[in-house]
Formats: structure tokens, C-alpha cells, sequence
């Protein structure tokens, strides 16, 4: 399964990639509004350098033509570039331009197993169902994520299901069990995936008695060059 960074922070992205767990990077218009100073295809760039993944590139035009444009220029920014479209009539035919002219996208906002199933057989490479955003309006995101991955699978479609909007570590577990092929992660569910409490207080108790069986071992072993010192001296020696 793949793992994915939810952000436009340089970064994190650039933790993540130490790590050595990151295999791609998604971004949007909300996660580029909290990062300052670069504009978004400066980013972009800078984020293709850290990792050879896929990275998410979301348009914002809401006509065929405004998305075609915006995602052509993405798409030559880097050959990682995955042009992101949303669920819509006109994000259905820009996916499938797309697809004819061999660039990649990820249907974004996708509440429905039908939606899913639409945006693949327009050729999009991934589809995002959004989980935490159905868990917001009370409804089960998850269900989704398990109909679309079985539905790929019967129908052997080229696309992989990316579990979106995860919020929680047991969203991540949910959609690893699922089958999703791909999830992408705030930095902050990676890094709580990462802890538990008691692997923390472990590594603690296991230094703290490191260091204490250390001092006595040095204690000990200076007790004796000083019982060796204080030793009377044999005649003759
Ligand atoms: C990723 O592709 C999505 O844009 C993102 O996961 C949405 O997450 P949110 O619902 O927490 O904003």
C-alpha cells in the first residue's frame, strides 16, 4: 500500500521523505493557502524534487477548457505531475482529454462509488474518496472506499482507489484492511501512527536503565583501581 502526504509543506514533505515511508504527495488549493511566500507551481516543483512519487496537482477552473489549460501547464512542470480534476460533467471530460493525451489525474471529491466508477472510465489514474468529510455529515466514509476497491477489482480497472480526507489513525488502519492501494495522510496522522504511548515510555525505561547500569559499572570499576591504589606494597615487588 502507498502512502501519500496530504500537504504543500515543504517540510513535511521533506521529514516524511527521511523516513523513508513517502511515496507521493497531495495538494490542493486549501493546503497551498497555508503554506507563504512561493506561488504554486513554485511549490509544486519543489515538492518533485523531494520525491519521484506521483504529486497531486489540483486545478481550480470549473470549465473543460479553464481545466485542460491549467493542467497542461501543471503537467510540464515535472513528469510526477498528476493533474487533479474534481467529480463533475465537466471534470469527467477534461479527465478523458487527459487520458488521450497521456497525463495522469486524480479525480478529487468523490462521495459515491458511482462517482468513482465514472471518473475511471474517463481514465483517471486515481480516485479520492473523501472519508472524513462523509464521516462530518454522519454518514459511513469507509463504505466507499471498500465498494470502490471491490468494483476495481471485479471489473480489473487500470486506476487505483486513494483513501482521502483520512483524519485519524484508525481511518488509515480501516483503509489499509479495505484494500485501498493508496492513502494520503496529514502529517499529523503519519506522526501519531508513528507514537504509542508505551513504545515511548519504553524507549525512556530502557535508556534511564541503560545509563544507570552504566554509572554503576563505572562506580564499581573506579572502587577498585582505588582499593588497587590504597593496597600496602609487598616487600621485594
Ligand atoms: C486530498 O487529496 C484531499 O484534498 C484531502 O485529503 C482532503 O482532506 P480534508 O477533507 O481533511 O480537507
Amino acid at each position: 500500500m502507498k502512502i501519500f502526504l496530504d500537504t504543500a509543506d515543504i517540510e513535511e514533505i521533506r521529514t516524511v521523505a527521511r523516513w523513508g515511508v513517502l511515496d507521493g504527495v497531495t495538494t490542493n488549493p486549501s493546503l497551498f493557502a497555508k503554506t507563504s511566500g512561493s506561488s504554486y507551481e513554485e511549490v509544486l516543483q519543489e515538492i518533485t524534487k523531494i520525491t519521484s512519487g506521483p504529486v497531486s496537482a489540483e486545478v481550480v477552473a470549473e470549465d473543460v477548457e479553464g481545466m485542460l489549460n491549467e493542467g497542461r501547464a501543471f503537467a510540464k512542470l515535472a513528469p510526477n505531475i498528476v493533474v487533479k480534476v474534481p467529480m463533475s460533467e465537466e471534470g469527467l471530460e477534461a479527465m478523458s482529454t487527459f487520458a488521450e493525451e497521456g497525463i495522469k489525474t486524480n479525480c478529487t471529491l468523490i462521495f459515491t462509488a458511482n462517482q468513482g466508477l465514472l471518473a475511471a472510465k474517463a481514465g483517471a489514474s486515481l480516485l479520492s474518496p473523501f472519508v472524513g468529510r462523509l464521516d462530518d455529515i454522519n454518514q459511513d466514509g469507509m463504505i466507499v472506499i471498500r465498494e470502490l476497491v471491490e468494483i476495481v477489482a471485479i471489473h480489473e480497472l487500470e486506476t487505483e482507489v486513494l483513501a482521502a480526507s483520512i483524519r485519524t489513525p484508525v481511518h488509515m488502519t480501516q483503509a489499509a484492511l479495505a484494500g485501498a492501494h493508496v492513502a494520503t495522510l496529514p502529517f499529523k496522522v503519519l506522526q501519531q501512527m508513528v507514537h504509542h504511548p508505551l513504545t515511548d515510555k519504553g524507549i525512556k525505561q530502557f535508556r534511564a536503565d541503560w545509563d544507570k547500569t552504566r554509572e554503576a559499572l563505572a562506580e564499581q570499576s573506579q572502587q577498585k583501581k582505588q582499593e588497587v591504589a590504597a593496597a600496602p606494597t609487598q616487600p621485594g615487588s
